[in-house]
């Protein structure tokens, strides 16, 4: 469905530059991630986590019974990575959340004409921008969004009749305000800046609720899609840049942080042949935001788990298939295979057992006696027989002092959807190609960035 709807507007995307040098000098945008919220807890995470899934889930769900063609997956703010977003004319700062899991970029805005209350870098002052310019109701670009419950009529010869739309969340959460256009200010490979106009951006005059608001978006002023949908920042600033981004999410938990870096484009010198393991991406055209990649098979300590394959995969209703997500933290499998991990790994762990901080995490290990703890390992072997070996602390987390849990988590099956979270994806550069409809990843090239 959507791509029966050709996004004209996406082809009005025009680049420029500040300098003089061609623009073909910028091979890729470099923007660095913050990972905002080093000290959550496990069980907060757990939470904010279950709260994203849920939601991520319902509007999966809405997206099924209304047939829309619109984006999916409406965040919140349990995404833990943060990019610096500079949009208006002159440039304001924002800071957004970076979401593989949704399609719409979107910012708090302000209608203020005298920002007192509102001083720069806490919303996005619409008026102090010279460049900001909602779609018209009738643009075709509006029917990317999804309306507000009751819609203005649209009036064709009326100059104001602004695009409006309406994200509704599971928890009663919103944001809705104007569809628009702006220009973007974003850091090149080159080290200089560049303008990105008519990028595409939901004006959110109206934030209410849990997830959008308060402690739980982490300061952020709104969210960076980065999803498959037409309307996301991968999308419409892709195909200057081949189609491509990837990231690096590095251990947070160093000190001190290394940076981490979202890269659209090809970070990669051609040449450089980086050993990057593919599996393909596939797409569910019931919920065509995200990025799911196949499971072949799971196997802990070398030995391959006898879980039934139709597991992980998506089924003639679009439920199931695992998807890779940079917004969820933690790894959620469905519940057949998940129970196979779990009594693998309990089987096999040497360490003296407890009960951890949240009775969610089923397998926690006193360490507070061992220097290096040997724990089982995990290797996932996706489809096309790319191997994913990440070290343990990607899946064991350090849940209280001298505690370690297994941050594997169930979900319904058939009915939920298995996600790789971040902490799983920390350490790897994972390349999405999305003209050769491909996930990449390797260990290696993610420190030098
Ligand atoms: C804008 O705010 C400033 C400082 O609060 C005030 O002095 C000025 O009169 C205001 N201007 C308008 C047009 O309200
Ligand atoms: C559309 O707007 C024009 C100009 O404001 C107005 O004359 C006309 O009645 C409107 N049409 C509808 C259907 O509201
Ligand atoms: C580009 O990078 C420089 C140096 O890191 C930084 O000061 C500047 O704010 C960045 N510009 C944008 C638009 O992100
Ligand atoms: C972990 O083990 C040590 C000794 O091996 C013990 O002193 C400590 O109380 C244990 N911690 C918990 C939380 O059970």
């Amino acid at each position: 469905m959507v791509s029966s709807l050709p996004p004209i507007f996406l082809a009005l995307l025009i680049f420029f530059c500040l300098q003089q040098k061609p623009c073909n000098a910028h091979k890729y945008l470099k923007l660095p991630l913050h990972h905002k919220n080093p000290f959550t807890t496990p069980p907060q995470t757990l939470t904010s986590d279950t709260q994203r899934l849920f939601t991520l889930s319902s509007s999966f769900q809405t997206q099924k019974t209304l047939k829309t063609p619109v984006i999916s997956g409406a965040s919140t703010g349990s995404g833990q990575y943060f990019v610096d977003f500079n949009i208006g004319t002159p440039p304001q700062k924002l800071l957004l959340i970076a979401d593989t899991g949704s399609d719409l970029i979107w910012v708090k805005c302000s209608p203020c004409r005298n920002c007192s209350r509102h001083p720069p870098g806490t919303a996005f002052l619409a008026r102090h921008s010279k460049t900001f310019s909602p779609f018209h109701c009738y643009n075709r670009a509006c029917r990317l969004v999804p309306p507000p419950p009751k819609p203005n009529p649209c009036n064709l010869t009326k100059l104001h009749s602004t695009c409006r739309y309406e994200y509704s969340y599971a928890d009663t959460s919103k944001t809705s305000g104007f569809f628009s256009r702006e220009i973007a200010t974003l850091n090149a490979s080159s080290g200089r800046e560049m303008k990105l106009k008519n990028l595409a951006f939901g004006c959110g005059f109206h934030v209410s609720g849990p997830s959008v608001t308060g402690s739980s978006f982490n300061g952020a002023h709104g969210v960076m899609g980065l999803g498959r949908g037409p309307i996301s920042f991968s999308s419409q600033v892709g195909k200057r840049f081949g189609n491509k981004f990837s990231y690096c999410l590095m251990d947070y938990t160093i000190s001190p942080p290394p940076t981490s870096y979202l890269i659209i484009g090809e970070a990669h010198e051609p040449n450089s042949k980086k050993p990057m393991k593919f599996t393909p991406l596939h797409t569910n055209p019931l919920s065509p935001t995200f990025y799911y990649v196949g499971i072949e098979s799971v196997s802990v300590n070398g030995v391959s788990l006898p879980i039934d394959p139709s597991v992980w995969t998506i089924d003639g209703d679009g439920n199931g298939g695992t998807v890779i997500d940079s917004g969820t933290t933690l790894t959620f499998l469905a519940e057949p295979g998940y129970r196979q991990i779990l009594a693998e790994f309990k089987r096999l762990v040497r360490l003296p057992r407890m009960v951890g901080p949240d009775a969610s995490f089923e397998l926690c290990v006193n360490v507070s006696d061992v220097a290096n703890p040997r724990l089982p390992r995990l290797v996932v072997r996706f489809l096309g027989g790319a191997i994913f070996e990440p070290p343990p602390r990607n899946y064991f987390i350090d849940a209280a002092d001298g505690v370690k849990c297994l941050a594997l988590l169930p979900v319904n099956s058939p009915s939920g959807f298995s996600v790789i979270g971040n902490l799983m994806q920390q350490g790897f550069l994972f390349e999405f190609d999305r003209d050769e409809s491909r996930l990449g990843f390797t260990r290696i090239g993610c420190a030098v960035s």
